[in-house]
C-alpha cells in the first residue's frame, strides 16, 4: 500500500472533458435535483493536476489559466473531503494522524460554465491523485459516497469510460469501448457564461420543448445500441437524432437566448447537426475521425476571422478539435500520464486548439 518514495515525485493527471450525447430529465427529486438518463463520453480535451505532498500546514493550489473561484473551491474541498474520508485510517503516518498537507498545481484548458464538467473533472482527478499522493485507499463506495457530495457530475469521472448516467448522477454505468478509431468532435463554446442551477430552475419551472419521454426512448436506444457495438461512422450518423436530444435546450435558451442564434449559424457554416452538451452553452458537432473535425474548426476559424460567423459572448469563442478519448487509458479518468506526455491543446480562447500532439493553428 504505502510506498515512501512514491510521494516524493509529484502524481500527474489529465482530467478529462465530459460531453452529453444525450441528456433526459426524467423527474424531480425530493431534494430539489432532478432525475437524468445521460449517454455520457470522456474527451481527450483535459485539464492537467498536478500533486504532491507539501511541507506546510494547509492544502494549496496553484491555478494557470481561466478557471474561476468555484474551481478552486472544488479541488481544495475534493482534497479536504478525501482526507477526511480516509481519515486516522491512513496508514502512511507513524502516529495515525490524517493525511498530510498537499500542494496542487492545475493547469485549466477546458472552458469553464460551458457545460463540459470542467470544475468536476479537476474535482476527481484531486480525490484520484490525493490518495496517490498518500498512497492510501478507499474502496469504490466510499469514493463515490465523496464524489457525489463534490457534485452530480464529478461520480462519473471515476469510471474512466462513456458511460449512462442515471440518478442525480450517482448511478454510472460504464459502456464497452467504441469500435475502431475515436470519433472526432468540434467543440465551439460561445464566451457566455451559463449557470447550471438557472438553467433546471428554468427547466423546473416548465420552460421545455419536446414531447415528455422522447429524448428518454432516444437516450435509451442510443445506449442499447452502444452496448451492442457502434463505431464512429455509425455514431456520426446518428448525430441528427441526437442533436435534439437534450431536454435542457429550451431552459438554456430561456436563460441564454443567444445560444440559439450560435446554433444556426453553426449549423448553416457547417451543414452538420449542432448538439448541445450538459447546460450549455458548448455546442458540439460530431464527425467520423479527429481529421474530419481538425478542418471543421479551419473553417469555423476563418468565418470568425472573416466576419462569415458571429457569434455570441465577451470575445472570441472556444474552438477546439478532439475526440471521445478511447477506454483503456487509466484507471479512472483521471487519467496518470507521464510529464512529457501531459500537454494536450492550449488554454488561449482566441485561437483553435486540436488535441494529439498540443497542435495550435
Ligand atoms: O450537483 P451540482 O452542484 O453540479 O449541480 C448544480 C445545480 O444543477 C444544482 O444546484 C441543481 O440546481 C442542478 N441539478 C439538478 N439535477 C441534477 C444535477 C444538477 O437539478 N441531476
Amino acid at each position: 500500500m504505502t510506498d515512501p518514495n512514491r510521494r516524493l515525485s509529484p502524481v500527474i493527471r489529465l482530467a478529462p472533458a465530459k460531453l452529453n450525447l444525450t441528456l433526459a430529465v426524467t423527474g424531480r427529486r425530493p431534494d430539489g435535483y432532478h432525475e437524468l438518463h445521460s449517454v455520457m463520453v470522456p474527451l481527450r480535451l483535459s485539464d492537467r493536476l498536478s500533486m504532491a505532498v507539501s511541507e506546510t500546514a494547509a492544502d494549496s493550489l496553484f491555478v494557470q489559466g481561466d478557471a474561476g473561484p468555484k474551481t478552486d473551491n472544488l479541488v481544495l474541498r475534493a482534497m479536504a473531503a478525501v482526507r477526511s474520508a480516509v481519515g486516522r485510517a491512513w496508514l502512511g503516518g507513524s502516529s495515525g494522524g490524517l493525511p498530510p498537507a498537499l500542494a496542487a498545481r492545475l493547469q485549466k484548458t477546458i472552458p469553464l460554465a460551458a457545460g463540459l464538467a470542467g470544475g468536476s473533472t479537476d474535482a476527481a482527478a484531486a480525490m484520484e491523485a490525493a490518495l496517490e499522493a498518500w498512497g492510501a485507499e478507499l474502496d469504490a463506495d466510499r469514493r463515490l459516497t465523496v464524489a457525489a457530495s463534490l457534485g452530480s457530475d464529478v461520480p462519473f469521472f471515476l469510471a474512466g469510460a462513456a458511460a449512462v448516467v442515471e440518478g442525480r448522477g450517482e448511478r454510472v454505468t460504464p459502456l464497452p469501448s467504441l469500435r475502431r478509431e475515436a470519433p472526432g468532435v468540434l467543440l465551439v463554446t460561445p464566451a457566455i457564461h451559463v449557470s447550471t442551477a438557472e438553467v433546471f430552475a428554468a427547466f423546473a419551472a416548465g420552460v421545455r420543448a419536446r414531447d415528455p419521454g422522447s429524448t428518454l426512448l432516444t437516450s435509451r436506444h442510443l445506449a442499447e445500441e452502444w452496448r451492442s457495438g457502434l463505431d464512429a461512422t455509425r455514431l456520426f450518423q446518428r448525430a441528427g437524432v441526437l442533436a435534439p436530444a437534450n431536454d435542457l435546450l429550451a431552459a438554456t435558451a430561456a436563460v441564454a437566448p443567444t445560444v440559439v442564434a450560435a446554433r444556426r449559424a453553426l449549423a448553416r457554416l457547417l451543414g452538420r447537426p449542432i448538439g448541445q452538451s450538459g447546460s450549455g452553452p458548448t455546442c458540439w458537432v460530431l464527425y467520423p475521425s479527429l481529421a474530419d473535425a481538425v478542418e471543421a474548426a479551419g473553417r469555423v476559424d476563418g468565418a470568425l476571422d472573416n466576419g462569415d460567423l458571429v457569434l455570441p459572448g465577451d470575445g472570441r469563442p472556444f474552438v477546439h478539435a478532439t475526440t471521445i478519448k478511447p477506454d483503456g487509458t487509466g484507471a479512472s479518468g483521471a487519467q496518470t500520464v507521464e510529464p512529457a506526455q501531459a500537454d494536450s491543446g492550449s488554454g488561449d480562447r482566441s485561437r483553435t486548439t486540436i488535441d494529439q500532439g498540443g497542435t495550435s493553428e
